[in-house]
């Protein structure tokens, strides 16, 4: 895992896109990348479209997975993720809709919809590189705690402190759906990069848990742990947690010229 410490949110979007870009690119055109909701990542979006937009990066013949979804919203429900990753994601970095997947948490059979979402995900050989934000309870999609470290895409109850964050999308609370269909925690494993990126102090204690943590389903993000690449970029106020800052820190100063990223 390695951590890294950014002065400020946009600079750790800076950072995290960097990471991203060198991952999408050293796949070729057509890279797989996982997608994240939530304000965490907007930064990382933004500095993607950025780099978009001067042609250092292409992703038109790219292909998209989103963590996950509400259970039950109408599809073209303004907050439903589909329309968040195509607001997001897929217009601002020039995407092929045709290649960007959300999961269809408006299946009649949520269980085979979860099953065909993995089989997509297979079918063009996996997730290159999968972008994360993290709950302040520690979870990763929406594999809230207490979810197996092994599990699949599925249908999962939202926390109530989970409907109250994101409550804040919705007319009213009782506006948030109770369930959702979210990438497991296997599934986000078998990516073959990981690039997490939290901002600000709300976020300290789940940071400090999922770098320094025991690995439990008590942190959900914390079998990260045992990703061969995962990437955490954060900000100093999501750091103010962390024991071993300083040698994280010292790391990225002196990091050798072929690890480093732009
Ligand atoms: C949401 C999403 C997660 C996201 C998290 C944090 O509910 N399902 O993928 O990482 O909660 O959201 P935010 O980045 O807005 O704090």
């Amino acid at each position: 895992m390695e951590v890294i410490i950014c002065s400020t949110a946009a600079d750790a979007g800076r950072t995290a896109a960097g990471k991203v870009t060198q991952i999408a690119k050293a796949c070729g055109p057509e890279a797989v990348i996982g997608f994240s909701t939530g304000s965490s990542p907007l930064a990382t979006y933004a500095d993607l479209t950025r780099r978009i937009d001067s042609r250092e990066l292409d992703l038109t013949q790219a292909w998209g997975f989103a963590l996950d979804e509400y259970v039950g919203l109408q599809p073209g429900h303004p907050e439903s993720y589909a329309e968040v990753i195509r607001r997001t994601v897929t217009e601002p970095l020039q995407m092929n809709p045709d290649r960007v997947f959300t999961p269809n948490g408006f299946a009649e059979n949520l269980k085979v919809a979860g099953a065909q979402y993995e089989e997509q995900i297979r079918a063009v050989g996996g997730v290159d590189v999968q972008i994360l934000g993290v709950g302040a309870n520690g979870h990763i999609g929406f594999n809230e705690p207490g979810s197996s470290l092994a599990s699949r895409t599925r249908i999962k109850t939202l926390t109530s402190q989970t409907r109250v964050d994101n409550s804040r999308f919705f007319a009213s609370l009782d506006e948030v759906p109770r369930h959702c269909l979210t990438q497991g925690l296997g599934t986000i494993m078998d990516a073959k990069n990981v690039v997490l990126v939290a901002q600000g102090e709300a976020k300290a204690d789940a940071i400090a848990a999922l770098v320094e943590g025991a690995v439990s389903a008590g942190c959900p993000g914390s079998v990260l742990q045992f990703h061969r690449s995962a990437t955490i970029v954060i900000d100093e106020a999501a750091a103010i947690e962390l024991k071993h800052a300083d040698y994280y820190r010292e790391a990225f100063a002196f990091k050798p010229s072929w690890q480093r990223f732009e």
